[in-house]
């Protein structure tokens, strides 16, 4: 029994050393502690010896059993602060290696084409102006002469703010006009354009629930429908080339008296006809027309002293004529692809 007791002590010392990692450590726990383990079959044939010897081997045995406890814990602590070391050792930064390229994004082509917009009428002495995308039924509708039950409100299906029927998302920029004027308080001039989003209930390859314009306004004493004309004039050959023509349609808007749509000979077959312009050589760009007397009357301003020109326009049309695109949904699909083509 003696000999055994030595024999696996000097077995386990040798085995202990050999352990390479946690899953081998518990393999060792096993054979020496586990329900078949050699230490737990010494012990149980202590029993077995006559009553004088048990003490004396028991306790040898017990001895035995605490050294391979207290191994098999030391060893156990050594392979996981190993393990640790190993895995600071590969995570650790390597500030020799090469860096690693940073994404650069650039400007969403209708954001390009909007600033284009701005910079042209920025020439022009106009500012830059903005309101809520969340408005008032008041601003987006009633100021523009557009009172509750008129059918113009059809024809801009709008989203309603659930609960309130009084808030709605702007359907145009229109209503920044409304907001500018009130704020100045009849001083003159107003020389303003305000571009952003706006929201309708519409979704096709032309029509998106979201899309942009840009609103212009200006009113001053002595302003005349030439010089609408002029500055339209001015604006379609800077966005499109000094060879546009441009030529204006009679029109209805409720808040501009007359209302002309603003049509600008085929950015692609120059005027001669073709599939863009639907065989007619000219493509519609914007709405506009002379401040309704009511408009200007509801925000403070006498129409017998003043008067104004407005206009309003898509910038996403805007921007597929000048790309020549055909599906507005392209610049909403977010496909890098097609992103990054414009520079
Ligand atoms: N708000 C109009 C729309 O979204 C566009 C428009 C037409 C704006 C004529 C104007 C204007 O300022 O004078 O359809």
């Amino acid at each position: 029994m003696q000999e055994k007791i030595t024999a696996i002590r000097a077995q386990a010392v040798q085995e202990l050393q050999e352990v390479q990692d946690l899953a081998q450590l518990d393999g060792f726990r096993v054979k020496y502690l586990g329900k078949k383990g050699l230490i737990t079959e010494l012990l149980r044939s202590v029993g077995q010896l006559p009553r004088g010897e048990r003490p004396e081997i028991g306790k040898e045995v017990n001895v035995l059993q605490e050294e391979i406890e207290a191994g098999l814990q030391a060893r156990k602590d050594a392979l996981t602060r190993q393990a640790l070391e190993l895995r600071l050792a590969a995570e650790a930064i390597d500030v020799t290696l090469p860096g690693l390229p940073v994404n650069l994004g650039r400007r969403h082509p209708v954001q390009q084409v909007m600033e284009e917009i701005q910079e042209i009428f920025i020439g022009m002495g106009f500012a830059v102006a903005a309101g809520p995308e969340i408005e008032l039924d008041y601003y987006n509708f009633t100021a523009l002469n557009i009172p509750p039950e008129h059918p113009a409100r059809d024809m801009q299906d709008s989203f309603y703010v659930a609960g309130a029927d009084e808030v709605l998302l702007r359907t145009h920029t229109s209503p920044v006009q409304i907001r500018v004027m009130e704020a100045r308080q009849g001083a003159l001039p107003v020389r303003i354009i305000a571009p952003g989003k706006v929201y309708r209930r519409d979704d096709d390859h032309t029509h998106s629930p979201m899309f942009h314009q840009v609103e212009g306004l200006l009113v001053d004493r002595g302003v005349a429908f030439a010089h609408l004309k002029g500055t339209l004039e001015h604006f379609v050959r800077q966005m499109f080339g000094p060879d546009t023509q441009m030529r204006l349609r009679p029109s209805y808007f409720p808040f501009t008296e007359p209302s002309a749509e603003v049509d600008i000979s085929c950015v692609a077959c120059r005027g001669e006809g073709c599939r863009v312009c639907g065989h007619s050589g000219w493509l519609e760009i914007l709405g506009s027309g002379m401040v309704h007397p009511r408009v200007l009357a509801t925000v403070g301003y006498d129409p017998a002293q003043v008067s104004g020109f407005a206009f309003g326009l898509g910038v996403e049309r805007v921007a597929m004529l000048k790309y020549g695109l055909d599906d507005l949904r392209l610049f909403f699909a977010n496909d890098l692809r097609f992103l990054r083509q414009f520079a």
